[in-house]
């Protein structure tokens, strides 16, 4: 059985549904459902626009919409879920950190003022269970397609790698009198929190992955938390997975990056954090996982190098984001048998690619990762030189 603190459900609840999860939110009615009318004269009021389309965009626990106005520009509309919408100085932590990468060169959205030059306004609207508050924001559309949608070439990899850990350093240099906010101690989904999983180990009972769960666990208590203070810290997106990155084609028939979305999870961390994040996402979108991570730690690294104790704890932290993945993703199912079915089949590749990694062992799998880093780094160098 879970023995979860209240204080910890209620963290956890709203972010059951993450990367594998169902599009349901578990608490009962916070996820919005406006009415293509209802934007419409949002849009209206608060922006001075007349949307002639207005699409639903896909969205987990909040609601989005694509609006079109007549008088120019695409845009998104984002209404955040009731239980977001009560914490303003968040949200207003998140586009702040949106502005300061876009200002900084990052394919970030921009926030649209309201006509009277708020970055969000509290709307109080009944979606057919009563009135109730909602966050609402307007930000520019940005070009391009998922990440999950175009083949992970080493070129893109690479470019996934560097444009994290540039990610990471600009917003180490950002300021902001509620930064503290982000520290998040209970956050189930920080890479810093992996020892909270074992509240959860219960929902793999009789499943010999539990095993396994239990075994990255016990490194990352071992091996990792002892290097942890000569990790470099930063603030993580937390989140830098294959649908939160867009690209679009780029002038040698390959992609580059073209967005940044999804600021939601941004956490107090450490660079190799987000490193590890990206890398294990982008092995779950990849026909040969052991693959991936030499090309994006050779970008992450022409930013960004990596110091020893640092990337001696990589292996264990990208199954560390695995384990993470999978318990939560199981967590969820308890809570939503009704989406077993689905939430099984799109877990069962990071099971099958948590498994292979641990069988070939950290000694193995470093080697062709820190291998084929140095040989990617080479080509890229003697390209340029
Ligand atoms: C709204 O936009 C129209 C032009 O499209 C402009 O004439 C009008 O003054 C604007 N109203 C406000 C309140 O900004
Ligand atoms: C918002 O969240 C922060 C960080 O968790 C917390 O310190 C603050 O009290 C919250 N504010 C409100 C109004 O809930």
């Amino acid at each position: 059985m879970f023995n979860l603190s209240f204080h910890l459900m209620q963290s956890v609840l709203p972010l059951v549904i993450h990367w594998f999860y169902s599009a349901e939110m578990s608490v009962k009615h916070a996820k919005p459902d406006f009415s293509p009318s209802q934007v419409s004269e949002i849009i209206k009021r608060l922006y001075n626009l007349t949307a002639t389309e207005i699409r639903p965009l896909p969205s987990y626990d909040d609601q989005n919409f694509y609006v079109a106005p007549t008088e120019g520009g695409e845009f998104v509309l984002k209404i955040m879920n009731t239980e977001d919408s009560k914490n303003a100085t968040i949200i207003e932590l998140q586009t702040h950190a949106m502005s300061f990468l876009n200002q900084n060169g990052l394919p970030t959205q921009a926030v649209v003022p309201t006509t009277t030059g708020q970055l969000m306004s509290l709307e109080e609207v009944d979606c057919g269970y009563g009135c109730q508050k909602y966050l609402v924001r307007l930000f520019s559309h940005l070009p391009g397609v998922t990440i999950s949608k175009v083949p992970l070439t080493p070129k893109l990899l690479y470019e996934t790698g560097r444009t994290a850990a540039r990610m990471d350093e600009v917003l180490q240099k950002m300021e902001h009198p509620h930064l503290s906010f982000l520290q998040r101690e209970n956050f189930i989904w920080s890479l810093s929190n992996i020892l909270l999983l074992e509240g959860y180990l219960g929902v793999l009972d009789g499943d010999p992955l539990q095993e396994v769960v239990k075994s990255v666990i016990h490194q990352y208590k071992n091996s990792v938390i002892p290097k942890r203070s000569n990790f470099r810290k930063c603030i993580n997106h937390g989140d830098f997975n294959d649908l939160n990155v867009l690209v679009q084609p780029d002038d040698s028939h390959g992609y580059k990056i073209s967005g940044i979305l999804d600021f939601g999870d941004m956490n107090s961390g450490y660079y190799v954090n987000e490193l590890a994040i990206t890398i294990m996402y982008m092995m779950i979108e990849h026909p040969d996982p052991i693959e991936v991570a030499g090309p994006v730690l050779a970008g992450w690294e022409s930013v960004f190098p990596l110091n020893e104790d640092e990337k001696d704890s990589l292996y264990v932290l990208v199954l560390s984001r695995f384990c993470q993945s999978l318990v939560l993703a199981r967590y969820s199912v308890t809570l939503h048998p009704e989406n077993e079915e689905y939430l099984m089949i799109t877990s069962r590749k990071g099971v099958k690619i948590l498994h292979q990694l641990w069988q070939l062992g950290k000694e193995h799998v470093e080697k062709v990762w820190f291998q084929r880093a140095a040989q990617f780094s080479e080509r890229i160098n003697g390209d340029i030189n």
